[in-house]
């Protein structure tokens, strides 16, 4: 389906790990609508080499970056617009990562070093990058910046520990800087709150195949899928959504006004 809607765009997009990363699928839509882009991940992820094929694929360079380091993230911008030969009208910060959940620490018992660190990758980042970005202006006007996120901000899923704090901050982030960004550059600053998603990051989570089954029950659409949130993404860096800013936007198949469902009831009566 390639509509040309991000004809002439040129973005930063990071966070593709393998090909389940939600972000592979955004770069590989991007592509299709004729964007230009610039990949990005933590170094210690580009070593696995499976970017290497997608960039082949986009025909896009990686420029490495942990998105907690300031002076990696400078480095990230002021390489891209420079490789993308222009200021950026798009950014997708598609990184998550908490060592408690990694190492299986109960929430009564976390390593508030680590919670730190939840923070850092997964939520202060999103800050770090519009900070730079906006230093060095390297957004052009009407720019779409995304991050993604999940439901647990809201609402309490137990095995999610601390990401879920991580989220919450994402999103109030999001508002924030939203609102300065809207100002300065009529850049627009959102979250897509996505359904459960098998990756590398989603299956980190424990009982994730029980919690993806009763999130697609209870969702009357089903589950969005990893390439349904790519098209969202799209559409949000695209043209037609100049006016939605410092929202989280849920794409969740319905989900999250849902109380319960048939297919739910149906389950639990058996
Ligand atoms: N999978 C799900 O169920 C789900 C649901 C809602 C939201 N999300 C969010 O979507 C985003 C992408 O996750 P995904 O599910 O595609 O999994 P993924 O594991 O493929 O992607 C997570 C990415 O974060 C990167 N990352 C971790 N630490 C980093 C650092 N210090 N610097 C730079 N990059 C770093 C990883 O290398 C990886 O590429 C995350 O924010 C995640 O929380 C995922």
């Amino acid at each position: 389906m390639a509509n040309n809607l991000l004809e002439g765009k040129r973005g930063i997009i990071s966070g593709a790990l393998d090909e389940n990363s939600i972000a592979w699928k955004v770069a590989l839509k991007a592509k299709e609508q004729g964007a230009s882009f610039v990949l990005t991940n933590a170094p210690i992820a580009l070593r696995m080499g499976a970017i290497n094929k997608l960039a082949e694929q986009c025909n896009a360079e990686i420029i490495p970056a942990d998105a907690t380091s300031v002076e990696d993230i400078e480095n990230l911008f002021s390489k891209s617009t420079e490789v993308l030969g222009g200021k950026l009208d798009f950014v997708l910060h598609s990184i998550g990562m908490s060592p408690n959940v990694r190492k299986g620490k109960d929430y009564g018992d976390l390593n508030y070093d680590w919670m730190l660190k939840s923070m850092d990758i997964s939520a202060i980042s999103f800050h770090k990058m519009m900070a730079v970005a906006e230093k060095q202006d390297a957004m052009n006007e009407w720019g779409s910046i995304l991050a993604l996120s999940y439901i647990a901000a809201q609402r309490t899923f137990p095995d999610y520990s601390d990401m879920a704090q991580a989220k919450a901050m994402l999103e109030s982030i999001a508002r924030s800087y939203g609102e300065r960004f809207a100002r300065l550059k009529n850049v627009r600053v959102n979250t897509i709150s996505q359904s459960p998603t098998m990756t590398t990051a989603g299956s980190g989570v424990g009982g994730f195949d029980v919690f993806m089954d009763y999130a697609d029950k209870m969702s009357p659409l089903g589950n969005a899928s990893a390439d349904a949130c790519a098209d969202y993404c799209v559409s949000m860096f695209s043209d037609l959504t100049r006016m939605v800013t410092m929202q989280n936007l849920m794409h969740d198949g319905g989900f999250s006004s849902s109380g319960i469902t048939e297919r739910l009831v149906e389950q639990l009566k058996k």
